[in-house]
């Protein structure tokens, strides 16, 4: 039994397996989660640059490694679910039948709801000799018989409406006509004679009165069988099925897209949440990538956890929330373990270092500092300072990566010292990008490197800003 204190509003910055042997048994009402497939590579996966391009074997065997991965994971989500609470898992033909004989290992095939089929509306290019997949499951588990489940219906479909509801009464109101004759013929006490017409009815004598009285029922011509005017405006809808095909994967074009392609549209964590939780609910996604759940949770009043183990990810999450509901880490929210030291930051993945370092610089400089998304193919340039805030270019609805005329390359080098030739190279990049200015990120760097810098910036021509990973951390210590 563990039992510590639940800290809500609060992002986690590590492995989840750490962070969730952390939260008390059985308090959190509904937990998402939406795990990268190759396990060995999560850093990476954060990004979405892992091609599948493997044999079946291989795959087997990552299935295995990444069951083996999940396991005690889910075991702890597990744990912290509250009886009454529900699990949803993310994830697509690569390993959703293992993961299914998992969940029903570890909640009991009976509390298995639904597997949710959601499809994308495009498919990702013509398979060779195979059909293109184009859904990804999301299944549903709860941890006992008594959950929040909250139905939800969709909106009548055109043809629908226009098949089925064709009468419009004098106020415009779109009604059918329906049967009121009861489909079970044996109910002697539903048997009797209504305007004139004799049948086994659905209702009693007295409710077809009060109906007949209020307008509800109509007879077309005396003698023929009296039916039920039921109006499409007191309908609630079709109730939404397991197959989602009405939710949009976020385009290139969409407001919300951050530019990660793993991002989910928050339309369907807002339909998760609607169903399996109220508000005031508790609600942990423990790999969270950019807060897609964290944004629904916030926008649906639900209390909210995040885990990820990407310091990048985290601090995605943590502007997100800021730009969109202007939540302030360390009042309205809290992000706990981020790298803090230089020493945690030489142990990050290189790729990891190079984000964090690009966007702990734009916050020190109150520019937009945006981190390549791609590892290789930069040209030594490793993110790019915007000198006008994230938010003005989002509403300006400009795509924040693409190549906005004004910025200043960035370079990072995770090593002691930054050497004369690295300052050389870094000033080609410059060059080549046809831009005067730019921003080299280190731990330190040689006398000769300033010299050189001080050299080009006295020829007027490339001017290069030396910043020291120790400075971007007292900065970040200042703020807080
Ligand atoms: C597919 S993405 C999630 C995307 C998210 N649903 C969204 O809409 O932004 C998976 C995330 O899991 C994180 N991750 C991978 N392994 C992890 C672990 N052991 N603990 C915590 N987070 C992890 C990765 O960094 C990545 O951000």
């Amino acid at each position: 039994m563990t039992s510590y204190q639940l800290k809500i509003q609060t992002i986690y910055c590590g492995d989840n397996i750490k962070m969730l042997k952390d939260l008390p048994d059985e308090s959190v009402d509904l937990c998402y989660i939406d795990p990268p497939f190759n396990s060995n590579r999560n850093y990476e996966v954060f990004w979405g640059d892992v091609q599948e391009k493997r044999a079946f074997n291989d795959r087997f065997g990552d299935a295995k490694a990444y069951i083996d991965y999940m396991r005690p994971r889910v075991n702890e989500i597990y744990r912290v679910l509250k009886k009454t609470g529900s699990f949803y898992y993310h994830c697509d033909w690569h390993a959703s039948h293992y993961v299914k004989i998992m969940l029903d290992e570890i909640f009991g095939a009976n509390y298995f709801r639904n597997e949710i089929i959601w499809k994308r509306t495009a498919a990702k290019g013509l398979a060779f000799r195979s059909l293109p997949n184009n859904h990804d499951s999301i299944f549903y588990y709860t941890k006992d018989e008594k959950f929040t489940f909250n139905r939800k219906y969709l909106p009548h479909r055109e043809e629908y409406i226009d098949k089925f509801y064709k009468q419009v009464d004098e106020n415009g109101r779109r009604y059918q006509l329906t049967d009121l004759t009861n489909p079970n013929r044996d109910r002697p006490n539903l048997t009797y004679e209504f305007l004139g017409v004799k049948r086994v009815w659905r209702w009693t004598k007295e409710r077809m009165e009060k109906a007949f009285q209020d307008g509800q029922i109509v007879q077309l011509k005396p003698g023929s069988v009296p039916r039920f005017k039921r109006y499409l405006d007191e309908q609630e809808g079709t109730p939404l099925d397991n197959i989602w095909t009405d939710i949009q994967p976020v385009q290139s074009q969409a407001k919300e897209r951050l530019g990660f392609p793993t991002q989910k549209p928050v339309s369907l964590l807002e339909r998760i949440l609607e169903i399996s939780s109220n508000k005031g609910d508790v609600v942990l996604d423990a790999f969270c990538g950019c807060g897609t759940t964290l944004v629904a949770a916030q926008k649906l009043n639900r209390k909210w956890i995040g885990v990820d183990i990407s310091p990048t990810a985290c601090r995605v999450m943590g502007q997100r929330l800021y730009e969109l509901y202007k939540l302030r880490e360390g009042k309205d929210f809290w992000v706990d373990d981020l790298p803090k030291t230089e020493a945690d930051l030489r142990e990050l993945p290189h790729f990891e270092f190079q984000n964090w370092a690009v966007i702990a610089l734009g916050q020190l400089t109150n520019m937009s500092g945006i981190p390549n998304k791609i590892k290789s193919g930069d040209f030594g340039i490793d993110g790019k300072l915007y000198p006008v805030e994230l938010e003005k270019k989002k509403k300006e609805d400009k795509d924040l990566f693409g190549d906005i005329d004004k910025y200043y390359p960035v370079q990072v080098k995770q090593m002691d010292k930054v050497g004369r030739p690295d300052i050389d190279s870094f000033q080609t990049a410059i060059r080549r990008d046809g831009r005067i200015k730019g921003y080299f990120v280190s731990f330190d760097f040689t006398k000769d490197a300033i010299a050189e810098i001080r050299r080009l910036d006295k020829e007027g021509e490339i001017e290069i800003v030396p910043i020291t990973v120790s400075s971007l951390l007292r900065a970040e210590q200042y703020k807080e």
